[in-house]
């Protein structure tokens, strides 16, 4: 792994969503706080200038995070442009000359993904790949064969350790707490696995719908969208083994290793839903099949794991917006008192978006003479949110060529693996009220007495017993 830093930020993709979104915000973050000291070159095909860049900018860190007039000030006397056709070798000409003699570049490709190849084969073409880095977003291809194919036409200018994916998820402050909650505390390894867990669930629940991006969401669906990367992700971490050693790919090992343990979906383990209104949104198909829900039971076969079934949620247009992971233990072997067994099993609560707290599910004696119990919770951590953007966090990763948090070819491989026999319209689409929790079919898929677990709009609540 090089370890130099890189000398110059590009990004394609400049006057696109993305950039507007997570971009401008996590530069101007790591500007303010004195992270950062290099070129930043915005590369787009537009009849806008400069000026225009500049004005956008400063009106999407109005709307997102708020604009620093210092920082804002040095971020746009760095930003330059370079107004090109992505199919056009002048672009890369172009690019070259503003590049100005950068040994490290780091460019970040947010664009569309039909468009990766063009772009890397732009930028070998014009010598600027040498000693560079490439950072690319999600999704990583539409399926097994085509991350395969991605993988084998970034590997033609890049190695593997200038290759970052992005899964703005391992950037969270509350998923890195997951991991290091699980190996900082010996008192859970006794219990985390099939002798004590008897299920697991992890719901991303959102109250937004497509919002404007009907046209890309109608090409992804929820399950290439957020399942096969950020929710397998958090799976990834709540299984794997600890990693041996403090190396970068350490931790991606046990990662792979957990991915690879992750049995392929076969249709009867999924249930799609889709919001009714969704096939009105702007560029969505009028007899639209795509998932806006998606719930999956999905086997994690190792030793450990064996028999647990994991239950993985997502939608949108649900009634809150939260992520949380519920580990749910078994109930004691012996009703020794009563109501032991009437109200909600031990549980971990691990709230990661958009708050973060960890909390621990418990039942205790209500006060007098009776041994009657209720139920508790415990809160181990309880706060808002990130300190740093997730952005921030990962591409200031990728600036220093630290590759831990990103996500490496066999990962995203081994994930694509996990959903591809389920993509596409192997399975009906059942159709949801807006505002609520995805299709009844989702509760059915359950086994035995489960149940999901609805997150609360307070992260503190405590879950409410189950009938
Ligand atoms: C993105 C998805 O990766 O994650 C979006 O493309 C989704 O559809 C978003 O809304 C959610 O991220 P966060 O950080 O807001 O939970």
């Amino acid at each position: 792994m090089t370890t130099l830093n890189s000398d110059a930020f590009v990004f394609f993709g400049a006057t696109g969503d993305l950039a507007y979104k997570q971009i401008f915000p996590a530069l101007q973050a790591m500007i303010r706080r004195g992270h950062f000291d290099m070129p930043i070159i915005g590369v787009a095909r537009s009849d806008k200038g400069i000026d225009e860049l500049r004005a956008r900018a400063r009106e999407s860190l109005k709307k997102h995070g708020g604009l620093d007039s210092g920082a804002f000030e040095v971020f746009s006397a760095k930003l330059q442009y370079v107004n090109g056709d992505y199919g056009s070798q002048q672009t890369f000409r172009d690019l070259r000359k503003v590049l100005d003699g950068a040994s490290h570049p780091l460019y970040y490709l947010a664009i569309p993904p039909d468009m990766f190849a063009t772009v890397v084969q732009g930028l070998a073409n014009a010598d600027c790949d040498k000693g560079a880095r490439v950072v690319v977003e999600k999704p990583f291809g539409r399926d097994l064969a085509s991350a395969q194919e991605l993988n084998r036409i970034l590997h033609q200018s890049f190695p593997e350790s200038g290759i970052f994916r992005i899964d703005h998820y391992l950037g969270k402050e509350p998923v890195q707490n997951l991991l290091y909650f699980r190996f900082a505390n010996s008192f859970l390894e006794p219990v985390w696995n099939n002798n004590y867990v008897r299920s697991v669930q992890v719901t991303m629940a959102e109250t937004l719908g497509v919002e404007g991006r009907g046209a890309f969401y109608e090409e992804v669906g929820a399950i290439r969208d957020v399942v096969q990367n950020h929710m397998l992700e958090v799976v990834a971490l709540l299984t794997m083994e600890a990693p041996t050693g403090r190396d970068p790919d350490a931790l991606r090992d046990a990662k792979q290793r957990a991915l690879g343990a992750m049995r392929p979906l076969a249709p009867d383990d999924v249930v799609r839903g889709q919001f009714r209104g969704y096939r009105k949104e702007d560029g969505v198909a009028s007899d639209s099949q795509v998932e806006t829900f998606a719930s999956v039971r999905l086997h994690v076969d190792t030793w450990r794991w064996a028999g647990v079934p994991f239950y993985i949620r997502a939608g949108k247009r649900m009634p809150v917006t939260a992520t949380e992971v519920l580990v749910e233990f078994k109930r004691p072997p012996q009703e020794v008192f009563d109501t032991i067994t009437q109200g909600q099993a031990n549980y971990l609560r691990f709230r990661l978006s958009p708050n973060v707290s960890i909390a621990l599910g418990a039942r205790a004696k209500m006060p007098g003479e009776a041994m009657v119990g209720e139920d508790v919770e415990l809160t181990v951590r309880s706060g808002s949110g990130d300190e740093m953007l997730p952005y921030e966090r990962l591409l200031g990763d990728a600036i220093r060529g630290d590759p831990q948090l990103f996500v490496r070819e066999d990962g995203v491989e081994a994930a694509w693996g996990v959903v591809d026999p389920i993509l596409g319209n192997v399975t009906p689409v059942h159709e949801y009220e807006a505002n609520t929790w995805g299709p009844a079919e989702a509760e059915q898929m359950m086994s035995g007495d489960d149940h999901w677990h609805n997150p609360q709009p307070i992260s503190e609540t405590i879950l409410v017993a189950k009938e």
